[in-house]
């Protein structure tokens, strides 16, 4: 299935180009709202600096010529003034030209904190699909596991933390202690942690971020072989993108722990609260993008750095579809003709 115009009458397919000319558009989008929230790195003030990127990733998302809505986003359109849950953004081409419709999932910057104190791992990241392709997740925790391709089916989300250790190991053909796992540093993570490292397997606790970890745990050489334990269920949306684009293996389940959210999750038509959600359950669709800039140094892309004659912003972007997983490396030159480009 591909993409589909708005008007029914109308369905067009879209081929690679369009996708991968999506893919680049919103490259631009996820690269300006880092530049915008690294100005504020370190300044304490995670409020703004997830303000001034919610608002970069706005306006830029609406020079896209599409009919974008926002199905994950900065909350309910009672609580944010934009990018909230079923706003409608992108523009018309100028010549009436039909675009195409897509559902977009938004975190316009994962680890506000980590921007605020200027530690590492904080992103500005978002997901694409065909109508229909990204789960339209409560705002609840979700518990997770995340591992990449070569352990498929290796874990599970209800086995003994020691058993899934084992198999991953198996799978990378190393031993459990040199498993490195990465889990929010959350008190409700405590027996979690205990039992890590009673198997003998390595920690990273991170104070925020468990999305960029996933994508970080399922590419080969970033020295993360998984990620354990509950974070938020939209950013669980978003990281099943990158998994699928990436071949990884993610389960999920919603933390259904309040009764607002019961009535949540009835409304959205979702029977089974303990539902095991994989990543293609997560994000089933069949066209997807994902796209993410490092506002600060991560394990896949180093932080925006300003110099004085341009702005250099290191960014993943990856299509499913096409099957691209391109690193991007840019330089954005602000200053006319003396300007000078250093190659690293
Ligand atoms: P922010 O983007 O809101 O700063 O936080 C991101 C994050 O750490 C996610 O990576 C994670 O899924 C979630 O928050 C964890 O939530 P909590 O801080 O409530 O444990």
């Amino acid at each position: 299935m591909a993409i589909e115009t708005r008007a029914e009458s109308k369905v067009r397919t879209f081929g690679e180009n369009i996708e991968s000319d999506l893919a680049s558009r919103f490259l631009r989008v996820v690269e300006t709202a880092a530049i915008a929230s690294a100005r504020t790195m370190g300044q304490g003030e995670r409020k703004l600096s997830d303000q001034v990127a919610t608002e970069a990733m706005r306006s830029t998302m609406d020079s896209i010529p599409m009919h974008g809505t926002i199905v994950i986003g900065e909350g309910e359109r009672d609580q944010a003034p934009m990018l909230y849950i079923g706003e409608r953004v992108g523009a018309e081409f100028p010549d009436g030209t039909e675009v195409p419709e897509v559902d977009i999932a938004v975190d316009p910057l994962e680890g506000t904190n980590l921007c605020a104190t200027g530690a590492p791992g904080a992103i500005t990241v978002l997901a694409a699909s065909e109508r229909g392709g990204l789960l339209h997740a409560p705002d609840c925790y979700m518990e997770k596991i995340v591992v990449g391709p070569s352990c498929k089916n290796a874990v599970e989300l209800d086995a003994p933390v020691a058993d899934n250790l084992k198999n991953i190991a198996r799978r990378l053909e190393r031993d459990v202690e040199d498993l490195v796992v990465i889990v929010l540093d959350r008190p409700r993570h405590e027996k979690l942690i205990a039992d890590i490292r009673a198997a003998g397997a390595r920690i990273r606790l991170i104070g925020d971020g468990d999305l960029s970890a996933g994508i970080a745990a399922s590419v080969i050489g970033t020295g993360v072989h998984a990620v354990m334990g509950s974070g938020g269920a939209p950013e669980g949306v978003i990281t099943a993108a990158a998994i699928r684009c990436l071949n990884g293996y993610m389960l999920g389940r919603l933390v259904i722990n309040k009764p607002e959210l019961e009535q949540r999750i009835a409304k959205m038509g979702i029977k089974d609260k303990k539902k095991i959600y994989t990543a293609e359950d997560l994000a089933p669709g069949k066209q997807l993008i994902f796209a993410a800039t490092g506002v600060t140094d991560g394990a896949l892309m180093r932080g925006v750095r300003f110099f004085g004659e341009g702005t250099r912003t290191s960014s993943v972007i990856m299509a499913l579809r096409t099957a691209k997983v391109r690193f991007i490396d840019s330089i954005h030159l602000e200053k006319g003709p003396d300007v000078k480009v250093k190659f690293a």
